[in-house]
């Protein structure tokens, strides 16, 4: 799938905006400030129905107007063009998304049909950051290869949400007496019990599958020197691999715990167990050596973690939609080079030569360089203040 064309009206900082894209590389480049990564926000919210920077709509709206509208026409093979529209009224409560004619009413159904990448400076928030922005990113990732794993996930918070909402309830009402409110939550457990097995086997898999795919990437940067490690833990397994992945193994580890945490739960007012809490751990081998990211990392390791991250999210969900309706996704990166030395920069410019549509965005017009002459089609866009001069 590719972006061929995008218009924004009274978007962020741009008026009225037409942009006409490569199929191959975008290259947009501009100062601080001009607008370049509002481009790619307005893409992302085309394909993911909210901002990649989870920016709130109405922040969206330019200074002064009371409404934005984003379009955008997107290509693939098998089904030709789609158009997609995003339409905010500051007065009106709801967002409207609509695709070639008809509303996108159940946001769970859309994700998926337009696959997208994104790599931002906010990702460092990946590796260094907390859990749930770990967590975060790789159920967006899963969800846009499986329906399924969205739709469980979907559930299974909703779920959470009811059973959050009972406990603190009783926190501050003390409703129920203790066994009252253990045979509520009890009924919850068991409604969230299966739901939680199938999302924590999906990322047992999802972190089997992907670690060729970051290796890979990783190499591309800084050959195999060092060895990314992404590790998934949960308290409810053990760190035995092989006992883990057994369904009725997870289950009752995960029942044991559902019961031991009961009284914390009560106590503090929230649920403590399941895979809304699990983690997903980034380590770096080096030498024979485990590192975790987090607290060892310098800058550029992290950033050379996140790229490759980013790279390799490209490739899996390229392979997994191989043979399917939408084709490869589009590749978003922004500011992709700052912090990264010459050697790093050249070999991910040779790293995303073959990649299905590329946008970078850069205040370095000289990275264009390194870029051109591995792609067969390139487009330059010159950002000033809210409006784009397209420089070939
Ligand atoms: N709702 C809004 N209305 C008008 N302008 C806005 C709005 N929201 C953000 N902006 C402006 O958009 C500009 C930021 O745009 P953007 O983040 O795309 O810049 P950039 O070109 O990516 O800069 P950098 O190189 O620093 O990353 C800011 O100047 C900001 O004031
Ligand atoms: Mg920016």
């Amino acid at each position: 799938m590719i972006l061929e064309e995008l218009y924004l009206a009274d978007f962020k900082n741009y008026n009225k905006c037409s942009f006409s894209f490569s199929p191959k590389l975008n290259f947009i480049y501009g100062e601080n400030g001009n607008g370049k990564t509002n481009i790619l926000e307005a893409v992302s919210m085309l394909c993911y129905t909210k901002s990649f920077l989870l920016n709130a709509e109405a922040d969206c709206v330019k200074y002064g107007e009371n409404a934005f509208e984003i379009t955008g026409k997107f290509r693939n093979s098998v089904h030709g063009s789609n158009t997609v529209k995003f339409i905010y009224h500051n007065n009106e409560t709801q967002k409207q998304i609509i695709c070639d004619n008809d509303k996108v009413t159940r946001s769970n159904e859309f994700l998926g049909r337009f696959p997208l990448v994104v790599l931002s400076p906010y990702d460092l928030k990946l590796t260094m950051g907390q859990q749930q922005e770990r967590r975060r990113n790789f159920d967006l990732l899963i969800s846009q290869v499986s329906r399924v794993y969205l739709n469980d996930l979907r559930k299974y918070s909703k779920i959470i949400k009811q059973k959050n909402a009972l406990l603190k309830e009783n926190l501050i009402q003390k409703r129920y007496s203790y066994n009252e409110l253990k045979d509520l939550l009890t009924v919850w457990n068991s409604e969230l019990l299966e739901l939680a097995v199938k999302i924590m086997l999906r990322r047992l898999d999802f972190i089997e599958e992907f670690k060729t795919y970051l290796a890979a990437s990783f190499a591309g940067i800084v050959g195999d020197k060092y060895l990314p490690v992404i590790n998934y833990e949960s308290e409810a397994l053990t760190s035995d691999t092989d006992e883990v992945k057994d369904v009725d193994h997870i289950k009752e580890k995960l029942n044991i715990l559902l019961e031991t945490k009961l009284d914390a739960e009560i106590k503090r007012g929230i649920s403590l167990a399941g895979p809304h809490r699990d983690n997903y751990i980034f380590l770096m081998n080096k030498s024979g050596e485990m590192f975790e990211m987090r607290t060892f990392a310098s800058q550029g390791e992290h950033k050379t973690f996140v790229v490759a991250l980013k790279l390799s999210e490209f490739s899996y969900i390229s392979e997994y939609l191989k043979h399917s309706n939408t084709g490869a996704p589009v590749l978003l990166l922004d500011d992709v080079f700052s912090e990264l030395d010459k050697n790093r920069i050249n070999k991910i410019s040779g790293l995303i030569t073959g990649f299905n549509q590329v946008f970078i965005t850069t205040t370095e017009k000289e990275h264009l360089n390194s870029l051109k002459d591995n792609f067969s089609d390139t487009r330059i866009f010159h950002i000033v203040n809210g409006s784009s001069q397209s420089v070939n």
